[in-house]
C-alpha cells in the first residue's frame, strides 16, 4: 500500500490539466424525416437490418482501453494521465490535490488526509466501473437518484417521487441570439444549463434562472484549479450534475465535493452507457444512410474508441427522465449565427456526431417509441424544440 501511494504521488506530481475538451453544442440543423417502421432501415441503395445496427451500437469499442485505465488507476498508476501539461508551469492550482501535493510532497503523501482521499478515490472508481453496464430501465431511476436527491438537499419535502412539471434544457448554440426566449425559458419549473455557459448580459435571450447545472468532468477539472473549486456561475446553491469523461476525474470530484454546498452528483454509469448506445445507434444509422458503406467503416470515420455523446444529449435525457414536459432551447445550428452564443469559438466536431443527435431529438419529438434500448416501462415526456 505504501509503495502504491508513493507511486501515485510521484505521478500525481507530474499531472497537469487535461486540455479542455470542447463539448460545444453546435448541433447541425437537419431535417426530420419520418421513416417507415419496417424492421429494415432504408438506405440509399440497400437495406440494413435494424438488428445489425442494434448489435453494433451495443459494442463499446473503447471498453478494453477504459478497463485497463481503471485497473491502472486502482493500482495507483497514473501513467496514462501523465502526458498532459505539467501543472508546475502554472503556479495557480493551489486547491487542486496535485498542487497541494506539489507543495509539501514528503509530508503530505503520508498525511491521513491524503490517504483518506486515496481510499475514497479507489472506492468510488471501483463502484463506478462495476456499475458500468447496460440496463434498459435505468431511466426509471432518475427521479429517485437525481431529482429527489437535489430536492431533499434544497429542503423540499413536497413532490418527492414525482416528476417536475416542466423543464427547459438550454444548449449553448448561437441560434439563441436570434430570438428572445429568456422569459419563456425562465417560466419552466426547472431550467437546466450546460457546461457553465455564461448568462450575464444575455438574459433576455437565455433567461436568468438556473436550477441544475449539467457539466462534463473536464469542466469540473478546470474549476478544481480555482479557489475552493469554484464552479458556480449560477450561484453556490445550484446543484451540479456531471458525467465522468475520464475515470481519473474522480479525484477532482472528491476534492471539489467537500467544498460544494449544493450537491455535486455524478451520473449513474448505467445512464451513461444507455446514452452512449443510443447516440451510437443514431450515428451508425446516419452514417449508413449517407455513405451507403458497411457498419464496419463507421469506427474509422467517427473515431470509435473516443466517440462520445455530447453534454447536451445527456442533459436532454436527464430532463426526459425527471420532467413531464421538456422544452429544448439553443440546440441547432444555422449558417447565419455563431456556434456558441457566449464565445467566438469555431465549430468543433470530432468527438461528437451532432447530426446524429439531432436525428435522435427528432424522434424524441415525433415518435419516441422508435428510440432503441429503452425499456417499454419508461414513457418519454412530450418534447418541444425551440429554434
Ligand atoms: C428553479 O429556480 C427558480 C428561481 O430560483 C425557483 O423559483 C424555482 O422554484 C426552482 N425550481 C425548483 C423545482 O426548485
Ligand atoms: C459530497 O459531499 C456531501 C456534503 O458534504 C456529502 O454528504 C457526500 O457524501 C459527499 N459525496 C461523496 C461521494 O463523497
Ligand atoms: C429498431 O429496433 C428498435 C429496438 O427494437 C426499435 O425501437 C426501432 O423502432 C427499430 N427501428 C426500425 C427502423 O425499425
Amino acid at each position: 500500500m505504501k509503495r502504491t501511494v508513493h507511486h501515485l504521488f510521484s505521478v500525481l506530481f507530474l499531472l497537469g490539466v487535461v486540455g479542455l475538451l470542447s463539448f460545444r453544442v453546435i448541433l447541425r440543423q437537419s431535417s426530420i424525416q419520418l421513416r417507415n417502421e419496417s424492421p429494415f432501415v432504408e438506405v440509399a441503395n440497400f437495406r440494413v437490418d435494424n438488428e445489425t445496427l442494434l448489435k453494433y451500437a451495443a459494442i463499446d469499442v473503447g471498453e478494453p482501453k477504459l478497463k485497463q485505465e481503471i485497473e491502472e488507476l486502482l493500482e495507483g498508476n497514473f501513467r496514462n494521465q501523465g502526458r498532459h501539461r505539467s501543472f508546475l508551469s502554472s503556479g495557480k492550482y493551489r486547491i487542486d490535490v496535485r498542487a497541494r501535493s506539489a507543495r509539501g510532497l514528503p509530508v503530505q503523501v503520508r498525511s491521513p488526509e491524503f490517504n483518506q482521499l486515496w481510499l475514497s478515490f479507489r472506492r468510488h472508481l471501483h463502484d463506478w466501473s462495476r456499475n458500468r453496464r447496460f440496463q434498459s430501465d435505468i431511466m426509471l431511476d432518475l427521479v429517485n437518484e437525481l431529482k429527489d436527491l437535489m430536492d431533499k438537499n434544497g429542503g423540499k419535502t413536497e413532490g418527492l417521487g414525482r416528476k417536475y412539471k416542466s423543464c427547459a434544457v438550454v444548449g449553448n448554440s448561437g441560434i439563441l441570439l436570434k430570438t428572445a426566449y429568456g422569459k419563456l425559458i425562465d417560466s419552466h419549473e426547472v431550467v437546466i444549463r450546460l457546461n457553465n455557459a455564461r448568462i450575464g448580459s444575455f438574459e433576455n435571450k437565455v433567461g436568468k434562472t438556473t436550477n441544475i447545472s449539467f457539466v462534463n468532468s473536464n469542466i469540473l477539472r478546470l474549476c478544481a484549479r480555482r479557489e475552493g473549486c469554484y464552479c458556480h456561475p449560477y450561484g453556490a446553491d445550484v446543484p451540479i450534475v456531471m458525467y465522468m469523461c475520464q475515470p481519473a476525474h474522480f479525484l477532482d470530484f472528491l476534492v471539489c465535493n467537500s467544498s460544494h454546498k449544493a450537491p455535486l452528483i455524478v451520473t449513474d454509469a448505467r445512464f451513461d452507457v444507455l446514452c452512449a448506445r443510443i447516440v451510437k445507434y443514431y450515428s451508425l444509422k446516419r452514417f449508413l444512410e449517407i455513405t451507403g458503406k458497411d457498419v464496419e467503416a463507421w469506427s474509422a470515420v467517427h473515431d470509435g474508441a473516443n466517440f462520445h455523446y455530447s453534454s447536451g444529449m445527456q442533459a436532454v435525457m436527464l430532463a426526459a427522465g425527471v420532467c413531464d414536459k421538456v422544452s429544448i432551447f439553443g440546440f441547432g445550428k444555422s449558417a447565419a449565427t455563431k456556434h456558441h452564443y457566449h464565445t467566438n469559438q469555431k465549430a468543433e466536431l470530432g468527438l461528437h456526431d451532432y447530426e446524429a443527435e439531432y436525428d435522435f431529438y427528432g424522434d424524441l419529438v415525433a415518435r419516441p417509441k422508435v428510440i432503441p434500448f429503452i425499456s417499454d416501462k419508461f414513457r418519454f415526456p412530450s418534447v418541444t424544440i425551440y429554434q
